[in-house]
């Protein structure tokens, strides 16, 4: 069973992701870390205008050596959309994650383009999403327990940069598949979202037989 999970910065679909894998015991692959990867290595080496490189780090990704907490940075989330909207960049990273979804018993992957270009046929395809103001504030609180400093203002401003950039690019812009399910928790905790994605994959896998 492949379930895809798709949606916005800061909505919530990597813990869901998380949370829904653990359950049904599949292995979780967390997309945007892959274009965090590839934007951190061409911040390192200045090359985050060089579409050829960030095409040639993206080829030369190792997977096994993604290290999730020094990637999910405010920083390098702003240098991911970047280079995720390179269609050379996004081309190199197709092969590895259709690879991931195919394992034998399924897989869960989130990312913004996984129920429309990496896995259109999958089993179950959610759309998570929440209003800008809903996910900025989450984010904030997240940032806050470590920076005092934190602003909501520059938070939410970095949504709406984020979301612009994700989904006005021509390359797999973030968009919900005909076939997914719309799951909005703007007024949902973490386990009522979870609840409500495991009775749409109940439904869904009822219906595959
Ligand atoms: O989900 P995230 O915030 O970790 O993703 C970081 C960036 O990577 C996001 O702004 C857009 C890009 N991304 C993408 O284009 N396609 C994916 N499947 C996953 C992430």
């Amino acid at each position: 069973m492949i379930i895809a999970i798709d949606g916005p910065a800061a909505s919530g679909k990597g813990t869901l992701g998380k949370r829904i894998a653990g359950h049904l015991g599949l292995p979780h692959l967390d997309t945007g870390l892959l274009y965090r990867a590839v934007g951190a290595h061409c911040l390192a080496s200045g090359t985050l205008d060089d579409i050829a490189a960030s095409a040639e780090a993206a080829r030369a990704l190792d997977v096994s050596a993604l290290d999730p907490e020094s990637l999910r940075t405010g920083a390098l989330g702003e240098a991911a959309s970047v280079v995720a909207a390179r269609p050379e960049v996004r081309a190199a990273l197709v092969d590895l994650q259709r690879r991931f979804a195919a394992q034998p018993g399924g897989a869960v992957l989130d990312g913004r383009d996984i129920g429309t270009v990496i896995c259109p046929d999958a089993t179950v395809k959610l759309f998570v999403t929440a209003s800008p103001e809903v996910r900025a504030d989450r984010r904030f609180r997240e940032l806050a327990a470590r920076d005092p400093l934190a602003s909501y203002e520059a938070v939410l401003a970095d949504i709406h940069k984020r979301d612009a950039r994700d989904s006005n690019r021509a390359a797999a812009p973030l968009l919900k598949a005909d076939d997914a399910v719309l799951l909005d928790t703007s007024a949902l905790g973490i386990e009522e979202t979870f609840a409500a994605a495991l009775a749409i994959i109940e439904a869904a896998r009822a219906r595959a037989g």
